[in-house]
């Protein structure tokens, strides 16, 4: 069986509390009363709040039909054909080679979900919901690729107890399962690797948006960007910040995608990529500010260490990190993306979701000091931590 990290529980220093435990089972007691529910379905002045809960538990319930109604969408590419223009059944029906019958499932199931709407005289237009997933090739990836994922969560309490025979989405992260100790192997097939580099370079712009919003790159001057993939992230802030240069590190697979998109794009004056493994090798050092984007939540606790280890090793003194990934929300702070990031990486088989704090304290281990989460604007799709190097380790 594999070992997992385990998360610090949170608030263990708080001292009990008795009497709020009493109340606590108290509310539980009413909560799951049968009378009690009864008394606010017909007392018009709680009546909605029974209502909007029980809405919220059966959209829980539902969520994996809903999920594969918005997977049928992206596949027959319904949002983007009405989002061309709003059309009627017939014309999705021919559009789509799906016949009429069925497909008007499918369009009133995401009239539902709010994905589409009714726009006059029968025609389906985009809905609010649709617009987003319209927009964004990189979601509609994402959409795409979670057929993986849902086949590792058919069995939720397996994929918990690491009883899957195959887990689709080990195979789909190579370097997750070679981390898992299930192969090992470092080398892997051209379409595995361009596979997933594909996938990160079609949803990175969401996160580099809120970096390049959040962060100021004007007082540095080269920048290395560590597991960045196809460079997306490069290339973006190459446009964004003329001045800087920039340097990529990634798998050797990965690198050379990325060092070929440079030349193809002619920034490779400025941008350059070194292939290398960040567990085994140093890191190319000349750069002041190096950046590590959806890496460290893909793997365990001591792989992390060993990478900021290596970043800070990489560094020149005041030099600056800039770790940006999804976080796991702290107590008080509204639920984010937190279910969806636990389970994407236990199906994974390698990392988790680390809250602030954890990330925090393991920068402070390793020797970085100021750390300092910075808020972005849309912190569901990352958050953001600068530290800095202020002195050399022994
Ligand atoms: C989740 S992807 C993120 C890519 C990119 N930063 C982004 O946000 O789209 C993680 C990246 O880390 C790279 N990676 C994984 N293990 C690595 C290793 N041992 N050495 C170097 N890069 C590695 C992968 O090839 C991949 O490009």
């Amino acid at each position: 069986m594999k070992t997992l990290d385990l998360a610090k529980p949170a608030a263990l220093h708080e001292r009990p509390r008795p009497w709020r435990d009493n109340l606590d089972a108290w509310f539980d007691r009413l909560l799951t009363s049968p009378a009690v529910y009864r008394w606010t379905v017909s007392n018009p002045l709680t009546r909605w709040i029974t209502r909007r809960r029980a809405q919220q538990v059966f959209d829980l319930m539902a969520g994996f039909v809903h999920t594969q109604v918005l997977l049928a969408c992206v596949r027959l590419r319904i949002l983007e054909l009405v989002c061309e223009s709003p059309r009627t059944l017939g014309e999705l029906a021919a559009k789509c080679q799906v016949p009429a019958s069925a497909l008007q499932r499918l369009l009133e199931s995401a009239r539902a979900l709010r994905l589409l709407e009714l726009r006059g005289q029968g025609r389906y237009g985009l809905g609010p919901l649709g617009a987003p997933v319209a927009g964004h090739p990189g979601l509609r990836a994402m959409i795409e690729h979670h057929a993986v994922l849902y086949q590792d969560l058919q069995d939720p309490v397996a994929l918990l107890l690491d009883q899957l025979p195959q887990g689709q989405m080990a195979k789909y992260w190579p370097y997750a399962e070679a981390e898992s100790g299930t192969t090992g192997e470092r080398r892997w097939q051209p379409d595995q690797v361009s596979r997933y580099s594909n996938l990160m370079s079609a949803s990175q712009p969401f996160v580099v948006d809120e970096v390049i919003a959040t962060y100021a790159f004007t007082d540095h001057r080269c920048v290395l960007d560590v597991g960045g993939g196809q460079g997306t992230f490069v290339s973006k802030l190459a446009r964004h910040a003329p001045h800087l240069q920039l340097k990529l590190f990634d798998l050797p697979q990965v690198a050379a995608l990325a060092q070929a998109s440079f030349e193809q794009q002619g920034l490779a004056e400025r941008a350059s990529a070194v292939g290398g493994d960040f567990l085994r090798d140093p890191l190319p050092v000349g750069a002041d500010l190096i950046t590590l984007v959806r890496v460290a939540h893909d793997h365990p606790d001591e792989h992390v260490k060993a990478i900021l280890r290596a970043i800070h090793a990489a560094l020149p003194l005041g030099g600056t990190l800039l770790l940006a990934e999804p976080m796991a929300q702290a107590a008080g702070e509204a639920p984010l993306g937190d279910a969806y990031f636990h389970f994407y990486l236990l199906a994974m088989g390698s990392g988790r979701l680390r809250s602030v704090q954890e990330l925090t304290e393991m920068l402070s281990e390793v020797g970085f000091s100021n750390v300092e989460p910075l808020p972005n604007p849309m912190p569901m799709q990352t958050r953001i931590l600068v530290a800095r190097k202020s002195k050399c380790l022994p």
